[in-house]
């Protein structure tokens, strides 16, 4: 028996409570901006200080944007202190492909002293909050982070996740952390300026989560993908909102917030959704790429295991009537698509872990892929989705 008072060791258990703040607004720099104002907390009776982060085609396409953010501040001194003017970065994938922006953000926060306690409000497309994200993540190891979302990828899934970060080496977010936002707001009216492809796009992953976790939500896609694809925001505002509940729901009642188990279910899809986006240099959306890889396993699962095939077309269709091709000429180059089952296993650690569909509602992992049902799935993707676009072009010109 050791008498040592020194050796050994001790497993102490711990927890940290966060709180994830989400909102929903309809014009948050005008009839609700007491929104965001009373997300922004004063420290020790001192305004808050904030300073304010944008997508360049977001402050183009809003040119009023810099004045309703200074009036904004402007009209609660006492309560906000602007910390600097507002400060523009790439919109889309450019920002976080650029690993230099990274160091002037950082170089920005340095010389306006922002802390721990200050504010950065970034305001973008999914790309900027990530990489605006990763600067105020890794500052002082964390400053207060609100996002206000801009693009349909973005409020119905990115904005609400705790994963920030750049892409490296030729692949997407090598480096990155997990951390909780202060705030994300939700709002309505900046959507309005997104391109059509861009308001299409953000709505795979919409798919995505409905077939993951709620049928109904499915139901009501399939429904509705035309309108959706037309902009209706009658019936697209109730599902982003839907979708970023449902990924809020997995993230605080999950149980695995920074992804440390197996299991990762809101990435169905997304090994080969990755690879064709990195493929591809970045021409295809990230919700583009999703749509197809949602496609690809969907089919998959009906080839290798229990998907009913009539709900694998189901989901196709929809994705179709939303207005997603579906096609690529990635897609025919298929060992290099499969390479990106590796590169997913690598980014996550551990044994391959990929989640597939029973049925709609009822998702299952699997740790090995057959690879001929898989160049199966793909081939039936590229040509159900050619077959789709041929019978379009006989509608349009009959
Ligand atoms: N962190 C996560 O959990 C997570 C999850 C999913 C996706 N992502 C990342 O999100 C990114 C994709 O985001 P996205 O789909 O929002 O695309 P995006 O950020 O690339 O934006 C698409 C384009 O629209 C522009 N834009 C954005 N909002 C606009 C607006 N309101 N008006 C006019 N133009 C606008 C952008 O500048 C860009 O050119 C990818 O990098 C993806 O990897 C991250
Ligand atoms: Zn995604």
């Amino acid at each position: 028996m050791t008498t040592d008072p020194y050796t050994g060791g001790v497993d102490a258990p711990f927890s940290v409570p966060f709180v994830h703040r989400l909102r929903f607004t309809h014009d948050i720099f005008g009839a609700d901006q007491q929104v965001l104002a009373d997300l922004l907390e004063c420290a020790d009776g001192q305004p808050a200080r904030v300073q304010f982060w944008a997508d360049s085609n977001v402050v183009e396409a809003h040119p009023d944007l810099r004045t309703k953010v200074q009036q904004f501040c402007a009209q609660r001194s006492s309560h906000v202190e602007r910390v600097g003017n507002l400060q523009v970065v790439p919109g889309g994938e450019e920002i976080k492909n650029e690993i230099h922006i990274l160091e002037r953000m950082l170089k920005i926060f340095n010389v306006s002293n922002l802390d721990r306690r200050s504010y950065v409000v970034v305001i973008g497309g999914g790309a900027v909050l990530d990489a605006v994200g990763f600067a105020v993540a890794i500052a002082h190891r964390g400053l207060r982070l609100v996002r206000l979302p801009t693009t349909t990828l973005s409020q119905d899934d990115s904005g609400i996740g705790v994963k920030n970060g750049v892409n490296l080496f030729h692949k997407k977010n090598w480096l990155g952390a997990f951390a909780a936002p202060w705030a994300v707001i939700n709002d309505a009216t900046l959507l309005a300026t997104v391109s059509d492809r861009d308001f299409v796009s953000g709505f795979s992953e919409a798919v995505k989560v409905s077939l993951l976790k709620d049928p109904k939500l499915f139901a009501e896609l399939c429904k509705n993908a035309k309108h959706i694809g037309q902009r209706d925001m009658a019936v697209a505002l109730p599902v982003i909102r839907r979708s970023a509940e449902l990924h809020l729901d997995h993230i605080t009642q999950g149980g695995d917030p920074f992804e440390m188990l197996e299991a990762r279910p809101l990435d169905y899809g997304h090994w080969s959704a990755h690879k064709l986006e990195a493929m591809s240099e970045f021409r295809l959306r990230h919700g583009e790429a999703v749509a197809m890889g949602v496609a690809i396993d969907t089919v998959y699962s009906s080839l290798a295991h229990d998907l009913p095939e009539a709900v694998a077309d189901q989901v196709i269709q929809c994705l179709l009537d939303l207005g997603f091709g579906l096609q690529c000429p990635e897609l025919q180059q298929t060992e290099t698509l499969l390479d990106g089952l590796e590169e997913f296993r690598q980014h996550l650690g551990g044994r391959l872990t990929l989640t597939m569909l029973n049925h709609v509602g009822d998702p299952f992992d699997i740790h090995e892929v057959d690879r001929q049902h898989m160049c199966a799935a793909i081939d039936r993707v590229a040509s159900l989705s050619k077959q789709a676009k041929e019978n379009d072009g006989n509608c349009q010109t009959t």
